[in-house]
C-alpha cells in the first residue's frame, strides 16, 4: 500500500499556502465575518492570527483536509500521551479542534480546555461540540501573550503546528508552566524544520533547534521525543528539572 504522505506534492504546496504569514493587503473573502484589526479598521475576514491565511474559513478547511489530518495522527498522539481518564488537558491553538475531540473522547471523566486567538476557530469547535455530543469541551477565547487556561490545574498542555505562532516565545513559556500540576507536561507536535513537502515553507519556521533552546530557557526539561511522525517532531516535555 501507498504511505499516505508519498506523491502529495501538490497537496504540500495547497497546505504550504494555508500556513503562509498572513498578508495584511490580501481581499477577504465573501460571506465572511467583520471584526476590528489593530489599527482600528473593520476587515472583513481578518484572522486574529496574524501568521494565519486572512480567509479564517478557508483556513480551517486546509487544517481539517484529509492529508493533513492523515499526517497529525492524531490517534498515535493520544496513545503515546496515555493520559488518564480524568486527565485535564489544554490544547493551545486548538484550531478548529482535531485534537481536543480525541482528547475529550480519550478523557471522558476529564476536561479539556481549547484555547485559540480566533474566534470563528472556536466557532468550529463548537459545531464539532454539537455534531459529537461531546460534554467535556470547555473554548476558550485565548489572548495574544495568554491561553487563559486555569492556574495549577492541567495534566498536558498540548500545543501542535502552533508554536511558531507565538511571540515572546520564552516569557509566554515562562508564564505557561504556572497552569500545569507539578508533575504536568508539555507535549509539541511541530513541523520539521527546513524544507520538507507539507505544511509552512521553510521561512515561516523555527531554525533547528530553536524551540528547544527556548523551551529550556522557559523552564521546561526535555523528556522523550518520540519517532512517530514522518513531517512532525513530537516531543515531551516537564516544567522544571529532571528528578532523581
Ligand atoms: C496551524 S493552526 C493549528 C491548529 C490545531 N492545533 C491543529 O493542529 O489542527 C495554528 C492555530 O494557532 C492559533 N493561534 C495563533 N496564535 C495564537 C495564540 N497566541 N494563542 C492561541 N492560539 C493561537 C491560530 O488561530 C490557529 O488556530
Amino acid at each position: 500500500m501507498e504511505a499516505p504522505w508519498i506523491g502529495r506534492a501538490f497537496a504540500g504546496a495547497a497546505l504550504a499556502a494555508a500556513f503562509a504569514c498572513a498578508n495584511p493587503g490580501e481581499p477577504a473573502a465573501p460571506g465572511t465575518t467583520s471584526r476590528s484589526s489593530e489599527a482600528g479598521v473593520v476587515v472583513a475576514g481578518a484572522n486574529r492570527d496574524r501568521h494565519g491565511e486572512q480567509d479564517v474559513a478557508r483556513y480551517i478547511g486546509r487544517l481539517e483536509s484529509e492529508e493533513r489530518v492523515a499526517d497529525l495522527r492524531i490517534d498515535v498522539v493520544v496513545e503515546s500521551l496515555a493520559l488518564p481518564a480524568d486527565a485535564v488537558v489544554g490544547d493551545l491553538g486548538c484550531g478548529p479542534g482535531l485534537f481536543a475531540m480525541a482528547f475529550a473522547k480519550a478523557c471522558p471523566r476529564g476536561l479539556v480546555y481549547a484555547s485559540d486567538i480566533e474566534p470563528a476557530q472556536l466557532d468550529r469547535v463548537r459545531e464539532r461540540i454539537h455534531e459529537l455530543d461531546v460534554g467535556n469541551v470547555v473554548p476558550v477565547l485565548a489572548s495574544a501573550d495568554d491561553p487563559h487556561f486555569p492556574p495549577g490545574r492541567l495534566d498536558v498542555v498540548f500545543v501542535a503546528d502552533t508554536y511558531h505562532h507565538l511571540e515572546d516565545r520564552v516569557a509566554y513559556f515562562e508564564r505557561l508552566r504556572s497552569v500545569l500540576k507539578p508533575d504536568g507536561r508539555l507535549a509539541v507536535l511541530e513541523y520539521k524544520p527546513g524544507k520538507i513537502p507539507v505544511g509552512p515553507p521553510p521561512d515561516h519556521k523555527l531554525p533547528a533547534g530553536t524551540m528547544e533552546a527556548e523551551l529550556e530557557r522557559a523552564g521546561f526539561t526535555l523528556v522523550e521525543k518520540l519517532d512517530t511522525h514522518l513531517w512532525h517532531d513530537f516531543e515531551i516535555w516537564h516544567a522544571g528539572k529532571p528528578r532523581g
